[in-house]
């Protein structure tokens, strides 16, 4: 089905083009990861943390309400995290850097799978699990070990939590200019397994395609943006994403 799927040999004729003139740029979402086995959040949760709503956790005010809860989640999904390993939709974004002049990978993702994937020029949105920071004053901390069931104390004093964007709060200040700025300096725009529906990063397509960029949707169901993009590729990012660039070294 994938290689005659409407629009796909054209969408590798833009990047190969893209490759050797303005560029390239790709947001990529939890959709990226879910075939290394990390669990998006639109997936229900299962098993230990069935019936827990990720969007509660994943907020200041979850960890204030029970701070051991969060901690316990968030060591969990670090555990997911470290045993996972890039599957080919992260490893094919790392071989369309290297054939790209200018490309940048904006993730909303905290599970450093494109880094280990060997791509480089990372825009992280939301952080990252593996650092940690405290509530009160966010200190950056040293390392702490996995499978303490509540969060040690900083030399403030003020508990650890990971170093990540929760619901409610700010984007580290550079990053949305930084990734507009790379929107905007890029010929296409790829936006891969995202339900575009959390902001600032859900507006990233809306500005690629105000200022005349063409976008690509790469996702199995169609979300908010697919009737607008340019091409919308229906598919798993591990199937669609290595085909593609197969078809861009053709070219
Ligand atoms: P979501 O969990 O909201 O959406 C995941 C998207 O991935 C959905 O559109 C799925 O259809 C799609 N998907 C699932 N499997 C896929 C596959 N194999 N290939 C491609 N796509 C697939 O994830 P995000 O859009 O990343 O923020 O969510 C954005 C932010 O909301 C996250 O960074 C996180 C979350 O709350 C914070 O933690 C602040």
């Amino acid at each position: 089905m994938l290689p005659g799927q409407k629009g796909i040999k054209e969408v590798a004729v833009w990047l190969a083009s893209a490759c050797s003139s303005r560029g390239i740029a790709v947001l990529t979402g939890a959709g990226v990861s879910s075939e290394s086995g990390i669990p998006t959040f639109r997936d229900k949760l299962t098993g230990l943390w069935e019936g827990y709503d990720p969007a509660k956790l994943a907020s200041p005010q979850g960890f204030v309400a029970n701070p051991n809860l969060v901690w316990q989640w968030y060591d969990w999904r670090r555990g997911i995290v470290e045993a996972a390993s890039p599957n080919p939709g992260h490893l094919a974004l790392a071989r369309l850097e290297q054939l790209s002049q200018h490309f940048t990978l904006i993730t909303q993702n905290v599970d450093r799978l494109h880094h280990r994937a060997g791509s480089k020029n990372i825009i992280e949105l939301h952080g990252n699990i593996l650092n940690y920071s405290c509530f009160s004053k966010r200190h950056p901390a040293n390392f702490v070990a996995p499978g303490l069931t509540e969060p040690p104390l900083c030399h403030c004093g003020s508990p650890l939590r990971p170093d990540v964007v929760w619901f409610g709060e700010s984007l580290p200040a550079s990053a949305m200019p930084l990734a507009t700025d790379a929107v905007l300096s890029s010929s296409v725009l790829m936006v891969v397994g995202t339900s575009g529906l959390v902001q600032p990063a859900a507006s990233l397509p809306y500005i690629a395609l105000e200022s005349g960029i063409k976008v690509v949707e790469i996702n199995p169901v169609r979300t908010p943006i697919s009737d607008q993009v340019d091409v919308f590729i229906e598919g798993p990012s591990g199937g669609v994403l290595p085909y593609v660039v197969s078809l861009v070294e053709e070219l």
